[in-house]
């Protein structure tokens, strides 16, 4: 079953230089965020040593909803996680012209991709396609990089934790009711860790 609910955030400390996040901050504000260059930001993500001990800070549960905490954030990317209680989903949603690199840091996490057949550029009418499903272990990241990549995140099973970069930054995207056929603008803390 799943749930709907509005993401909550929370504030965090900005991690010290010394721990593996804080190392990832460091890395991140020189890295090239160009697509072509994407594959090292997914290295950057794939590599760093995440343990339970570095995520505690910013692990923050809440029933029926997702939470989202940020660790950083400049013009050219934002450095967050998202907790996900069983059974939740994001919306269906683009990431506009932003750059989305995902590693699943606890627990297993269900993506779907889809793919616009018509329409999905701007409010209104959009047809989708189901391209695909992926199901990620701990360790494991995916990107999404080039306008009109389309995708639907939640856990599972049980719960599950997630680092996420978006490069730049991403308030607003498009979210997508395949029933209806259609598309509309929302803020990413709807979309993202908000659930359907
Ligand atoms: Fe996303």
């Amino acid at each position: 079953m799943t749930t709907f609910a509005q993401a909550a955030d929370h504030d965090a400390s900005i991690p010290t230089s010394a721990g593996p996040l804080g190392g990832l901050i460091a890395a991140l504000r020189d890295a090239d965020f160009r697509i072509a260059a994407a594959g090292s930001v997914a290295a950057l993500m794939s590599d760093v040593r995440l343990d339970e001990s570095c995520l505690a800070p910013y692990v923050h549960f809440a029933t029926g909803r997702s939470t989202r905490t940020c660790l950083f954030r400049d013009a050219r990317f934002e450095l967050f996680v998202v907790c996900w209680p069983e059974s939740l989903r994001s919306a269906i949603h683009d990431h506009g012209g932003s750059g989305s690199f995902v590693r699943v840091a606890r627990g297993m996490l269900r993506i779907d991709d889809f793919a616009l057949v018509e329409g999905g550029r701007r409010p209104g009418y959009a047809d989708l396609a189901h391209t695909g499903t992926q199901r990620l272990g701990a360790g494991s990241v995916d990107a999404l990089c080039a306008q009109g990549d389309i995708h639907q995140v939640g856990a599972l099973t049980g719960e599950a934790v997630s680092l996420h970069v978006y490069a730049a930054p991403l308030d607003r995207c498009l979210i997508f009711d395949r029933e209806q056929m259609t598309c509309r603008t929302s803020g990413t803390r709807d979309a993202e860790p908000a659930a359907r």
